[in-house]
């Protein structure tokens, strides 16, 4: 069985001011009734294909995480807690050093983001399955999703020679370019996204961390090895880990290793990065405004109005984001949704 790894660390800043830092993006509701982390739990509940999901999360989010799997009835194999973000690296690599003690190291893990919205459906799980096989060979297994635009918030694949199965080998991956060289990969064509979903043994993994970026694997697996434990929580050694690098698992392993396969994949995904994509994936009305809450528009089209407290009303936009949540409001641009993350960044230093 594999055993699913979910990252929900992250601090989605560029969904401010919903996505906050006490409850960031994963853990809140956008759209229907469940947040995006307890999705990506449904995603990984048939227990003919999947063991207990492992969780790896900041000590901060601790309590969302138990609490928003419990309200599910979903039992989790356990929940590392990071005392400090060191970014995906260090989060998978503890992981690792988890899955391999806890289920052996030849066991696949498959290592998901929380921040997606995907359609789980036949297309989805024969990609996982070809993806849990071509792991099992001893491949580092991404998912590759066809390109809609020149987005420079992702990661690229370009794909090579067909391996048995339905994978394919990986010629180079480039994590998130600049637009110039986003646009130039469209074109040539043979490009495919990085979905952020991850696939392979939880010893191989830790291989080629040691091989590609051993300060990493050395501080989480030091951090793992002196972990203190209570029933529900495993908390990773608080000095060992934080001499871990600040770097994502695209930076450490994926740009660099010639073991990447990808599986070309054709579902239905999302990443609820910013709010262009939660418009985009709004159920928008026949003026192409996404709304919710107390909201009342006028002469607007092609916007994003969210209120969660009081009431919202806005005229004459076109393409503007007006979000207000309990506290704050923000008013942009949806195409410049990508630099929400610098705003918060400037908040923050301004406190
Ligand atoms: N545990 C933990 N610790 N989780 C983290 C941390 C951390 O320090 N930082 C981020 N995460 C979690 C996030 O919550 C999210 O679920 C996932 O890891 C990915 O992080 P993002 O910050 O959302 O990455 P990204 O979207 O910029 O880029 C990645 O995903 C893209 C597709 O969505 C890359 O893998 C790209 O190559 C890929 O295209
Ligand atoms: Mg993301």
């Amino acid at each position: 069985k594999i055993i699913p790894v979910i990252m929900a660390g992250g601090k989605g800043t560029r969904l401010w001011p919903l996505s906050r830092a006490t409850a960031p993006k994963q853990f809140i509701q956008f759209v229907g009734d469940r947040t995006l982390f307890q999705a990506t739990l449904s995603r990984v509940s048939d227990t003919a294909l999947y063991e207990a999901p492992v969780v790896i999360t900041n000590e901060d989010f601790r309590f969302l995480v138990a609490e928003q799997a419990r309200e599910l009835g979903i039992a989790l194999s356990g929940i590392l807690l990071e005392p400090v973000a060191r970014n995906t690296a260090p989060a998978v690599a503890a992981a690792a050093a988890f899955v391999g003690v806890r289920f052996g190291e030849e066991a696949v893990m498959q290592v998901l983001a929380s921040d997606h919205e995907i359609v789980s459906d036949e297309r989805y799980f024969d990609a996982i399955r070809v993806a849990r096989d071509t792991a099992a060979s001893g491949k580092l297994v991404t998912f590759g999703i066809a390109p809609a635009e020149p987005a420079t918030g992702y990661g690229y694949i370009e794909i090579g020679k067909a391996l048995p199965g339905g994978a394919a080998q990986v010629k180079r991956f480039v994590e998130k370019p600049s637009l110039p060289e986003a646009e130039k990969m469209l074109t040539s064509g043979g490009f495919v996204w990085n979905s952020g979903i991850f696939m392979f043994k939880a010893g191989q993994v830790l291989a080629e961390l040691a091989q590609f970026a051993p300060d990493v694997e050395q501080a989480a697996c030091a951090a793992f090895a002196n972990a203190t434990g209570d029933l529900d929580f495993t908390r990773l050694d608080a000095d060992a880990f934080a001499k871990s690098p600040d770097i994502s698992i695209d930076y450490a392993i994926m740009e660099k290793s010639s073991n990447v396969a990808v599986v070309p994949s054709a579902f239905t995904w999302s990443d609820m990065g910013s709010w262009d994509a939660v418009w985009k994936l709004g159920s928008r009305d026949e003026a192409g405004n996404v709304s919710s809450g107390n909201a009342t528009l006028i002469n607007t089209k092609n916007s994003l109005v969210m209120s969660r407290h009081g009431h919202l009303a806005v005229q004459g936009l076109d393409g503007v984001a007006v979000i207000a949540s309990e506290d704050a409001v923000y008013v942009g641009r949806l195409d410049d949704s990508q630099n929400v993350g610098m705003l918060v960044k400037q908040l923050a230093s301004a406190k």
